[in-house]
């Protein structure tokens, strides 16, 4: 089963809008050779427009770091899916764990979200990921297997093909130390028996798990090369087009 890599940084509270176009070109100049790879930018909501008319006719595909499950209404400071499509995002990143540790999202939270943006037919890339804590409580399968379930709780086989699932281990999101590819993919595959639990084991095969947490271009490759990850969440380095660029070469040549 080939599985399409793709690339997405998360640019998170980084880059203005008038610094956006800047890095959404030079992302897109530096891996238009990469057509093999699904290559995405996330940026802050403020910057989608910007990110949208710097990335038309490019392979370059925008998305945003959070939406509401509500269509609109009194949610003061929440940005609905409706608003991002209008704007032109077709991914949006959903529970990423800096959301779930200052900002208090929940797993039920991730799965309003998650299902919204779905039904909008936004991508969603729905990040789980169990802190260096609960690693060392030997809780790491009990909070993935939780975080799935109760995240992805009544998407269906269909709803699969508008999903990303993105591993990032809580330790190793800016923090330069790196999962080894083999601790990676054991939690990959983790992550893909659940899913087939969930909505079968050939949609399950077909869904994108990417890794996220100190992703770069001297470590994509080796991560890559493992069975279940299909792509990488890029938090650091994708504030610089070259180093973003590196990470989406490695796909390429997987
Ligand atoms: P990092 O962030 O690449 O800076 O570790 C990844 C993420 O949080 O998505």
């Amino acid at each position: 089963m080939s599985r399409r890599k793709i690339i997405a940084g998360n640019w998170k509270m980084n880059i203005k809008p008038s610094e956006t176009a800047a890095l959404v070109k030079g992302v897109a100049e530096a891996t238009k050779g990469f057509a093999n790879v699904e290559v995405v930018c996330c940026t802050p909501a403020i910057d989608v427009p910007a990110a949208v008319a710097a990335a038309a006719g490019t392979n370059v595909g925008i998305g945003a770091e959070n939406c509401h499950w509500k269509e609109s209404g009194a949610y003061t400071g929440e940005i609905s899916t409706g608003m991002l499509l209008d704007a032109g995002a077709k991914y949006v990143i959903i529970g990423h764990s800096e959301r779930r540790q200052y900002f208090g999202e929940t797993d039920e939270t991730v799965n309003l979200r998650a299902r919204a943006a779905i039904a909008a037919g936004l991508t969603a890339i729905v990040c789980v990921g169990e802190t260096l804590e609960e690693r060392e409580a030997g809780k790491l399968v009990e909070v993935i297997e939780r975080q799935m379930n109760v995240g992805l709780k009544d998407v269906t086989a269909a709803d699969c093909e508008k999903l990303v699932i993105a591993y990032e281990p809580v330790w190793a999101i800016g923090t330069g130390k790196t999962a080894t590819p083999d601790q990676a993919q054991e939690v990959h595959a983790l992550i893909r028996a659940t899913l087939a639990k969930l909505v079968g084991a050939e949609t399950a095969e077909k869904v994108r798990i990417q890794y996220g947490g100190s992703m770069k271009p001297g470590n994509a490759a080796e991560l890559l090369a493992k069975k279940d990850i299909d792509g990488g969440l890029i938090g650091g380095a994708a504030l610089k087009a070259a180093d973003f660029a590196g990470i989406v070469a490695a796909a390429a040549a997987e």
